[in-house]
């Protein structure tokens, strides 16, 4: 606890202070404490004068800012979707600071790499770009004949959190160096390495901002949606607390916190005014929602916290302190009432938090999509206490039989992990079989991949051989595909509602669009029905086409792979007419 205290009085912020202490405090009176991991919270979080660039005078950084108005970027991002979302938020951020958008990285002033670390490859792609870079700039630098011009390189995300002073270290590759709670602080950071003239002589500086925040959400900025406006991430919380042992996650986006659920709101409102037809709402650990806005804790509350908060047989390391604040099923209701018409996801969720009121929202929104993320990550009950995942293979298991008997027709997905430390082939096994026995409608699968400073780097050894793991890997892909083959036979004849995404890359004379269990479907462009309520009762009705953004009744027929189903489109529709007919004509249960 004084390890922990000596370190919050590096900030200075007293609204961060307090609601750590109060956090802190609470889970110590509870008998709850932090990890066993020998981390403090200044693991997470680093002084406010870590932000470092050189010492300039304001009246020359007032020079440099006028310098770089009507300068040109060019962002790359890799890694997951909150990354493609804190892109769009950069842009804003530059945009805002009268930075412009190049057509290319080749020809941009700065280039700016949004980053994973997730895995050693991840990196290993950042790596060569880097490289790449080093080259156009030498390259830019000698047909212009002077020092200090060719890109700036700015490495953002997670790799610039992970790795920091090592990414300025690393043989003049970069530039600047900014973690994912930084990206206000780009227009500066970018003023503070530009050489006030451009013939000015020498290298050019270095500037880093790898501060963690506890408060940073990006709440007010509206990001400029470079996916277009049909479709759309919203981001609800960032960082993660779980600390699985195998996961870099909470040492790059740090601590949770979540948006004020006005400001959230808002934001939908906002979209639905302009057109959006699905919101995905995006976090770490999205299903951990809380927003303290309101914060009120209960003096001597008897909750019991890991039997209410969480899904039956579920625990984590942290008490959450959350009495009082609005959860994710309060959101849930409040976004998916804002229109009826506009599909509501989330991911990335963690399967200790499908709690009761979060499954009953589910249920009880017809727009709130019936396609649930619950990484098992392995199925074996001693893997998934190595990995300090919460939870057993029995607890998991129970939790998916709950799910698809409260949700009928509920599509699942989920993360899968070869080859852990010390994975034995029998554990293996188990992962193996809980593909077999669950059949996951879409699944990403990875070796793993060991990644400094989490629990499993200083405690466990890596001793899985690489082959042995690929083989692995390999085991649980065929498993997957079995699957996929069995899911995507069942599919025809069923009726979907499909959201148009516009045309099938493989054929302009067809449209693609997703289910609402998100499986991705292609069908022939030609006019349908205006109504697909027509369709089932026959009667007279006008043929329109199709166009993105528009919902289509459509009946899947036999030529589909497991990824992609073909189908027949019927009519248009919306999602209040397509559920009311399949209530009242065909079970629903049997369609979606
Ligand atoms: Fe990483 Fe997800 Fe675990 Fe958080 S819940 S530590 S993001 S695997
Ligand atoms: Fe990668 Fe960071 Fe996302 S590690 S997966 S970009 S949270």
């Amino acid at each position: 606890m004084n390890k922990v205290v000596k370190s919050l009085r590096l900030h200075r912020d007293p609204q961060e202070f307090r609601l750590l202490f109060q956090s802190i405090h609470s889970a110590s009176k509870s008998g709850l404490i932090l990890p066993d991991d020998e981390l403090t919270l200044s693991d997470f979080m680093r002084p406010r004068s870590s932000a470092q660039s050189n010492i300039l005078s304001d009246e020359t950084m007032k020079d440099k800012r006028a310098l770089s108005k009507g300068k040109r970027y060019f962002i790359e991002t890799y890694g997951c979707q909150m990354n493609v979302n804190d892109s769009d938020i950069v842009h804003t951020v530059l945009q805002g600071e009268g930075f412009s958008i190049a057509k290319s990285a080749e020809e941009a002033d700065i280039v700016l790499l949004n980053t994973c670390a997730i895995r050693e490859n991840a990196e290993s792609k950042i790596w060569q770009r880097l490289g790449y870079f080093k080259n156009v700039k030498i390259e830019r630098r000698a047909k212009e004949g002077h020092y200090g011009t060719g890109p700036v390189i700015s490495v953002l995300g997670c790799m610039a959190e992970r790795l920091k002073q090592k990414l300025l270290d690393s043989d003049k590759l970069v530039d600047i160096v900014a973690g994912p709670d930084a990206y206000r602080d780009l227009p500066r950071l970018i003023d503070a390495v530009s050489p006030v003239e451009s013939k000015e002589k020498g290298d050019m500086s270095t500037a880093m901002n790898v501060q963690l925040s506890f408060e940073e959400t990006y709440a007010d900025i509206i990001p400029i949606r470079t996916a277009g406006h049909k479709s759309v991430f919203l981001s609800i919380m960032r960082g993660c607390n779980n600390m699985c042992s195998f996961c870099v996650v909470p040492y790059t986006r740090g601590r949770e916190r979540s948006r004020p659920m006005s400001s959230i709101l808002d934001e939908v409102r906002y979209l639905r005014d302009v057109g959006t037809k699905e919101i995905t709402l995006l976090g770490q650990n999205v299903n951990s929602y809380a927003d303290f806005q309101e914060f009120k804790p209960k003096i001597n509350a008897s909750k019991n916290y890991f039997e209410d908060e969480y899904a039956k047989g579920f625990v984590s390391v942290y008490k959450p302190i959350r009495d009082g604040s609005k959860r994710f099923a309060d959101l849930l209701h409040e976004v998916a009432s804002i229109d009826p018409e506009i599909r509501v996801r989330f991911t990335s969720p963690h399967p200790k938090e499908f709690s009761k009121d979060v499954i009953e929202a589910i249920k009880s929104h017809d727009n709130i999509c019936k396609q649930l993320h619950m990484p098992a990550q392995s199925g074996s009950s001693g893997v998934l206490e190595r990995m300090k995942r919460g939870y057993t293979r029995k607890a998991y298991n129970n939790l998916v039989e709950t799910i698809r008997s409260e949700i009928p027709g509920v599509a699942l997905s989920s993360d899968m992990i070869a080859g852990f430390c010390s994975e034995s082939e029998a554990e293996h096994l188990e992962s193996v079989d809980l593909m077999r026995s669950i059949k996951f409608d879409l699944a990403f699968l990875f070796a793993y991949s060991l990644r400094d400073r989490t629990h499993a780097a200083r405690h466990y050894d890596d001793n899985i051989p690489e082959n042995v793991k690929l083989r692995r890997l390999q085991d649980l892909i065929y498993e997957y595909r079995q699957g996929l083959e069995e899911i995507a036979a069942k599919e025809v004849g069923r009726r979907h509602i499909v959201l148009v995404e516009g045309q099938s890359k493989r054929s302009s004379s067809q449209l693609t669009g997703r289910t609402d269990s998100f499986k991705r479907v292609v069908f022939d462009n030609e006019k349908v029905l205006e109504s697909y309520g027509a369709y089932v009762t026959q009667s007279l009705s006008k043929y329109i086409s199709l166009k993105p953004g528009d919902y289509a009744a459509v009946e899947i027929i036999p030529g589909g792979t497991g990824a992609t189903l073909h189908a027949k489109a019927l009519g248009k529709t919306t999602i209040k007419d397509f559920v009311a007919i399949h209530q009242t004509t065909i079970p629903l249960d049997k369609y979606l």
